[in-house]
């Protein structure tokens, strides 16, 4: 068996750690708390999903008006984005809008306001506007999102390369597969998973 050398080993340790660190984000957080941001970047390695929540308080502002856009890190990137729930009391004054670069995604007003669960969206285009607006009247906790990036360019969906073919097709992160939330839209990478020991 052949040693390892001191200097070898520093420099494999100096290799791999950073590497080992830097592990894909799956984040949560709150649309109200980013209000305008028209850049928030999703990547592959990075970020290749997420999921939010209108907000973080137990209801939302009256009079409230907020717009966040999402954009994919290449062109040939979609989003799948997946409405897990939606509670807005005073519908049609309260409505959510999501749209796929300019097109309406959520035409039916059903989708925009009111109570209804999961509800899901495949892009066209690499780049999703979330907008929201309430009126006056009495509110309630919102909506929460979870948003995938869709790699339709990668041939096969390979899980060796990290990622996870849906039932849908949609071909999202393998790191996002059994995380309690449904980025595939179809919830299959929900489907077969241990409920002790998540990944
Ligand atoms: C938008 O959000 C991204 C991602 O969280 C952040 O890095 C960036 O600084 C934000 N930009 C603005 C203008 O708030
Ligand atoms: C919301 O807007 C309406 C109409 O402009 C106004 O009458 C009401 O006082 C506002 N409510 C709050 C809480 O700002």
């Amino acid at each position: 068996m052949q040693k390892i050398e001191p200097s070898l080993s520093l420099i494999l340790f100096i290799l791999l750690v950073p590497y080992s660190d830097a592990k894909p984000i799956n984040d949560k957080f709150f649309m109200d708390k980013m209000c305008g941001n028209e850049s928030i970047i999703f990547d592959g390695d990075l970020r290749p999903g997420g999921w939010f929540q209108l907000t973080s308080s137990s209801k939302y502002q009256p009079n409230f008006s907020c717009s966040i856009k999402f954009r994919a890190a290449q062109p040939t990137q979609r989003f799948a984005v997946t409405v897990e729930k939606m509670n807005t009391v005073d519908c049609p004054k309260d409505r959510l809008l999501i749209y796929d670069s300019s097109t309406l995604l959520n035409k039916d007003i059903k989708q925009q306001c009111g109570i209804l669960s999961t509800f899901s969206f495949t892009t066209a285009t690499s780049q999703v506007t979330f907008t929201f607006t309430s009126g006056p009247g009495t509110k309630s906790n919102g909506f929460q999102v979870a948003i995938a990036l869709h790699f339709p360019a990668v041939h096969t969906c390979p899980q060796a390369l990290g990622f996870f073919l849906c039932g849908n097709k949609n071909c999202i992160s393998k790191v996002l597969e059994c995380d309690s939330h449904n980025h595939c839209g179809d919830g299959t990478d929900e489907y077969s998973c241990s409920t002790i020991g998540k990944k």
